[in-house]
């Protein structure tokens, strides 16, 4: 018998049960539910993995939809028991959900919501600060100042690496990807190549465009340059940013083989997924190179390191902070409640994920839709028209 958890109550004579796993940022995803008769249950238990246990026993006997995070292991035993207790929905506070068995979810008939859209710029926003954070060694001087060490300019100090006229390699071109490409294009006028299994004729183009204007005023202009295969990037560029989802095909995506293909100098940034890289094979290869600086927001064993990881010099380490912005994180809470309202108000699905503006304006009322279901389509639901 597991636990009992403690929890913070909304509406207590509500029809619907919405559990949360969490509390989350702001309140309006609390008060859209309120507003649509739910009773909102948010587990307050001070700890931040809960355990599968945990969640069974938040969802209890009757339970209408649940709201969850990455860190919890949404499988079978889960969706049984959500299915159990009368759920038809779940919602991951989050745009990857690669800790959800989506298989499982349809054999019991759950509604699986993510949240994209939302996240984009707030996580290119840090990759991109990562990539500035390693090139000029940010963290290594804050922490020379704040350990007293400066006692005058040495021309030798902190060199790090000038960005413009570089060349900012990207893998996996999709949304988060071709956003953070863009602003080291833009912002360090670096050139770019990119892999990425579909073309990006929009990057391609804004790439264009900006390399023409600065010609037209007597600058370098920049260029792309879509890569054949991952390795060409690797090869090819000093500044390199992982933006693939993680399956069993991203698994070590970057190992032992392929850091021996990057420049010695070369900044490798990750804000996808930490399994993505071979992080033991990453360690000795910043031991072995210490100008080959990693900027990492995501780890292979979350919230663990792999030895080691953490004394390294040329590595920046943060706590899976990419979305962290308030905005998106409110905004991630209320697209994620819509998700488990919409699914219970027997709402359409909302025809295109990435377009969230309408459920995010506060001063609107969010459409009659699911924001975004990513198995709407094996659970044979209807897609809104708007
Ligand atoms: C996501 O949404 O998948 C992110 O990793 C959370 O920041």
């Amino acid at each position: 018998m597991a636990k009992p958890v403690s929890i913070e109550v909304w509406n207590p004579n509500g029809k619907y049960r919405v559990v949360s796993t969490k509390p989350m940022p702001g309140t309006r995803w609390i008060n859209l539910l309120v507003e649509q008769d739910c009773r909102v249950e948010i587990c307050t238990q001070k700890k931040t993995i809960l355990s599968v246990e945990d969640i069974i026993a938040l969802i209890g006997d009757k339970c209408d939809g649940v709201i969850g995070q990455l860190t919890e292991d949404w499988g079978e035993t889960l969706f049984s028991a959500l299915s159990k207790a009368g759920g038809k929905a779940f919602s991951n506070m989050a745009v990857g959900y690669n800790n959800v068995d989506v298989n499982a979810a349809n054999k019991y008939g759950v509604a699986v919501g993510n949240t994209p859209g939302v996240l984009t710029e707030t996580t290119a926003e840090l990759a991109a600060s990562l990539s500035l954070a390693a090139a000029r060694r940010i963290v290594e001087a804050d922490e020379f100042m704040r350990a007293g060490l400066y006692d005058g300019w040495l021309p030798n100090l902190y060199v790090g690496n000038l960005l413009k006229g570089q060349t900012v390699g990207v893998i996996g071109a999709g949304r988060i990807g071709s956003a953070y490409a863009r602003m080291m294009v833009e912002g360090f006028k670096m050139n770019l190549i990119y892999f990425d299994l579909y073309q990006s004729t929009r990057l391609e183009k804004f790439v264009t465009a900006y390399g023409e204007f600065l010609k037209a005023n007597g600058e370098q202009p920049v260029t792309w340059k879509r890569a054949s295969s991952m390795d060409e990037v690797l090869q090819q560029a000093d500044v390199i940013s992982l933006h693939p989802i993680l399956d069993k095909t991203t698994y070590h995506l970057v190992n032992k083989e392929r850091l021996a293909l990057m420049k010695k100098e070369a900044i490798l940034i990750n804000c996808s997924r930490g399994p993505v890289i071979d992080e033991v094979a990453l360690v000795e290869h910043l031991k072995h190179n210490p100008m080959f600086r990693v900027g990492l927001d995501v780890f292979e064993d979350e919230p663990y390191m792999k030895p080691g990881l953490g004394d390294m010099k040329n590595a920046i380490v943060v706590p899976h902070i990419a979305s962290a912005s308030k905005w998106t994180r409110e905004g991630m809470a209320t697209l994620a409640a819509l998700n488990v309202l919409g699914k219970i108000k027997g709402y359409p699905v909302w025809s295109d994920p990435n377009r969230v503006e309408p459920f995010l304006n506060e001063n609107a009322r969010p459409p009659a839709a699911a924001p975004s279901i990513v198995n709407a389509k094996a659970l044979g639901l209807p897609v809104s028209k708007l």
